[in-house]
This record gives structure tokens, sequence and C-alpha cells, in this order.
């Protein structure tokens, strides 16, 4: 039997579609509806080359004591002052900027109580903006809404959401603006790995956000390693390609011994992933009913009856799209059985304290997805499972507290994978430009905010899902 083909399909990805796309009149057709041209963003363990300038309100210290304990050398701002601005050479007041480019502007608010202190805020994004490098952030710290009696700070420090989202929508050239609300509690060494991150060219596609950081004792030491998984072994689902191969990869980097599952199917590739990073393969169907079990027995047998592993990241997921009118059960139990039912069965199994399970202290990664965030026309099945993960990592956090294991997701947007490769040429297009960053994530984009939430100088982060998406359009 002939398989069905969208007639669209054909057109969008014929060669001359393609041409047409790549060609110089087709690029200025692209830039005059709208759609900007795609640039490099800084990645990897690499800080912003600019100054870092911090602003504060109130004496806070938090942040000042975070970058000193980062090594982070820091300047004042430059605060643009209503009626204080030089004359420029045309006669025109210029409003005041910063000499040379500037690499963050990282905004202490733990102290905002007043409207009128906003005036503040304003005064320092504005020059900030203006001399931000490429790739540059902005980083607003402030406190948790819920963590204030008192009604005016707690609504500022909601407020403080649509700002960073408007300036992330506003931002060029790849920078990024991002939320972090603290607990009252809150220290330094605790806030560090979230700081590190955001500074980094690890958090590239994560823009526009807002996530919480809460209390736990983290060491110094902990705090400032960048090999923070020297000795810990990660079981990583789905590890053959795509994602899941980046995920392997970005932990081997920070010092992990990693397990790689992946079905037989895809055996050879899971081989050639675990083996360049010196870590073992596990050929397993993730829906099995005692996949948890194997994955355990995997970790004593080859590492030991006492170890343990030090985290788990259920990457694997499947799409099976059809609009529901055309949805059987076959492929809407397809989809929730990978990426729902078999991370539920295997968190029991692994939580549950056998040889070879999740070691206490550890933390957990799912992967949620901007389709479950948002729905998806033709994805009922993959965003219900999607979704169903952020209901998850929400309702477990409290649970596994008291054993000081972490668990958070991811909300890719639009990842370059196999998995997006299949979707048709020109709505492909469409959906890598939809965002803040006017261009695609890229696998590693996820792995690295999966291995900073993993992270043991992560341990006040739980319960968070943080999308990586460049502010995609979808799922606001
Ligand atoms: N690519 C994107 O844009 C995007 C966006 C949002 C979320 N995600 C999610 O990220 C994850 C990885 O996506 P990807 O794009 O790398 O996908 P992919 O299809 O390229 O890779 C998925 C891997 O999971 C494996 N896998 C599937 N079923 C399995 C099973 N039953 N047991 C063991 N392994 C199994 C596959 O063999 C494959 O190696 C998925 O959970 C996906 O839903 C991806």
């Amino acid at each position: 039997m002939r398989a069905k083909v969208d007639p669209l399909e054909i057109i969008a990805t014929s060669p001359l579609a393609r041409a047409i796309a790549s060609s110089s009149v087709g690029k200025s057709v692209a830039t005059k509806l709208g759609v900007p041209p795609t640039f490099d963003l800084r990645r990897g363990r690499t800080l912003q080359g600019g100054a870092v300038s911090l602003a504060r309100l109130d004496n806070s210290t938090l942040l000042g004591a975070t970058l000193t304990l980062l090594g982070v050398e820091i300047i004042d701002p430059v605060v643009d002052t209503p009626g204080a601005r030089t004359p420029g050479e045309s006669g025109r007041p210029v409003p005041p900027g910063y000499e040379g480019r500037l690499g963050a502007l990282v905004l202490d608010l733990t102290g905002l109580r007043t409207v009128q202190e906003l005036e503040y805020v304003r005064g320092v994004l504005r020059p900030a903006i203006r001399s931000l490098e490429r790739s540059g952030r902005i980083i607003f710290v402030a406190r948790t809404p819920e963590s204030y009696d008192e009604l005016e700070p707690r609504v500022l420090a909601q407020g403080l959401d649509g700002l960073n989202r408007t300036v992330a929508k506003e931002l060029r050239g790849g920078a990024t603006s991002n939320l972090v609300w603290v607990d009252p509690e809150t220290s330094p060494e605790a806030l560090a790995s979230t700081l590190r991150f955001l500074l980094e060219g690890r958090s590239a596609y994560v823009d526009g956000q807002s996530w919480r950081v809460g209390v736990a004792k983290v060491d110094q030491d902990v705090a400032q390693t960048t090999r923070p998984y020297d000795g810990k072994i990660v079981a990583i689902t789905g590890a053959a390609r795509g994602i899941g191969a980046a995920i392997a990869r970005t932990f081997a980097r920070d010092g992990a011994t990693v397990v790689g599952v992946d079905v037989p199917a895809s055996g050879e590739a899971l081989a050639k992933v675990v083996n360049d990073i010196h870590g073992t393969a596990l050929q397993l169907d993730i829906t099995l009913p005692d996949a948890g079990e194997r994955i355990a027995e995997h970790v004593a047998e080859r590492y030991g009856a006492d170890a343990r592993l030090y985290a788990v990241i259920h990457n694997a997921g499947i799409t099976r799209d059809r609009m529901l009118v055309n949805l059987d059960e076959k492929g809407w139990a397809a989809v929730l059985d990978v990426n729902l039912a078999a991370q539920l069965r295997m968190n029991a199994s692994l939580l549950d304290g056998r040889p070879g399970g999740l070691a206490d202290g550890g933390s957990i990664v799912g992967i949620s997805s901007t389709s479950g965030i948002a729905g998806n026309k033709g994805q009922a099945n993959y965003a219900t499972s999607k979704a169903a993960i952020v209901g998850l990592v929400r309702a477990m956090a409290p649970k596994l507290a008291d054993r000081a294991i972490t668990i958070n997701a991811v909300g890719p947007g639009f990842i370059e994978t196999e998995m997006t490769a299949a979707i048709p040429y020109l709505q492909r297009q469409i959906f890598q430009r939809s965002n803040s960053l006017a261009q695609g994530g890229k696998p590693v984009d996820v792995a690295e905010t999966i291995a900073y939430l993993a992270d043991p100088a992560s341990a006040a982060v739980t319960g968070q899902v943080v999308r990586v998406c460049g502010q995609a359009l979808v799922g606001q």
C-alpha cells in the first residue's frame, strides 16, 4: 500500500521551494515578511566579553556576594536619570551609555518594595540595553511574590515577569533576558549555579523565562566547580541520537559516567555515542514493565553492588501526530506509554532504594515541550504526555525533598533534530523563526539546561520547568 503524501509537503520540500528560500529574492521576501536573518549564538562554558554591571536596590547584598563567589568582576551601572542628559552634536540630549559594549546587566531587585522604585529599574535598563553586546545578558533577580506579606512588593515581584518577557522580546543580536525568583533565605552558594548558567553561553536558547531558586545547603567548592559530575553515574534514555546524544556528551564533558539507554534497533548508534565518552550502553525498550529494574541491574553489574545512580534523565520520547478525529487507540497509547507511563514506572523502581537505583541527594530531569504547555494541533497525545511531565515534576518535588532529590523538567521549543526534520519544509522555517532569537535551538541547548538543573550545585532548584525555546511565540 502506498503511504499517503501531503501535497503541501511535496511543494514545500521541493528543490524549487528550497532554492527560492535560499535565493536573494527569497531572502528579501523573507525580510519583508519580517523574518529576521539568523546569526550564531554564544554557546558553551563561555562568559560574555564585555563588563558585568550590577544594579541593586536597598543595599541588597545577595547578587554581589554571588558574583564574587563566581569570580566575576563587576562595574557600577550607568543610570538614565531624567533631565541629566548631555547635549549631543546635533544639540539633542543624549541618554547616558556605557563606554564600550556591556556583557551583562544583573539586577538585584530583592529589595524592591514600591512602585516608585521601578523608575530606577527603567533607569538602569535603558543605557544597558543600548550598550549590550551580542549574546549579552539581562538577569533580573527578585524575591518570590509569595514570600511577601505586604501587597505592594508582592505584586511588583509578579510585575517583573511582564518586564522580563518584554525586555527579552526587545533585545537583539542573541542577547537574552531572564528572571530568577529567590526565597528570602536563598544563599549566594545556592544561587551561584543559576547565575553562572545564565551568564554563560550554556543558556544561549533560554530567553524570556522565569523560575525559582529555593533554599538548600550548597558548599562553596560545589558552587564553584566546573566538573560537577566527576565520580557520578547518570542514566540517559533515548541517548542514541538527537537531544539524548547531546545530553550524554554534555554530562560526560562535565565529568559524568554515562549509562546510555535506547531501543535495540538503535544499538549501533548508541554504542558509538557511549564509546566516544567512555560510558556504557544498555539496549532497552523503556516501555517494558521492568525497565527501571533493568537500569538498576545494569548499574550494579557494571559499577559494583554499592553503586547508585546520581541522576536519571528521561529524554526518550516519540510523536505519532494525527488530528484527534483521525487518532486511533494505538497512536494514542504508544505516545502516552513512552513519554509518560514508562517514566512513572521507572521512577517508582529507581526510587525504591534498590542497588543501582537513584541515590539520595540525586536528581531527576524530564522533558516537557512547548507543545505540551500551549497545546498543538495534531498532537493531542504528545501534548497530553508533555503537560503531564509538568504535573509530575510539581507533584514529586515536595515528596522527594526530604531525600534531597531534585526533580525538574525542560520545555524545548523548536530544536533541530531528526524528529523536527520530519516537519514539512515551509512549516519548519516558520517554527524556526517564530521566537525572540529568530532561529531554531540546537540539541546542546537543551542538554546544557538539563545539566544545569541536575547539577549538585542546583540543589535549591526543584519543581521547576525551564523552557529552552528562544522565547517561542507558541505557548506564552
Ligand atoms: N526536537 C524538538 O524540537 C523537541 C521539542 C520538544 C521536546 N522534545 C523532546 O525531546 C526528547 C528528545 O527528542 P529528539 O528530537 O532528540 O527525538 P529523536 O526522535 O531524535 O530521539 C529520540 C530517541 O529516543 C529513543 N526512544 C524512542 N522510544 C524509545 C523507547 N521505547 N525506549 C528507549 N528509547 C526510545 C529513540 O530511539 C531515539 O534515539 C523527546 O522527549 C522529545 O519529545 C523535542
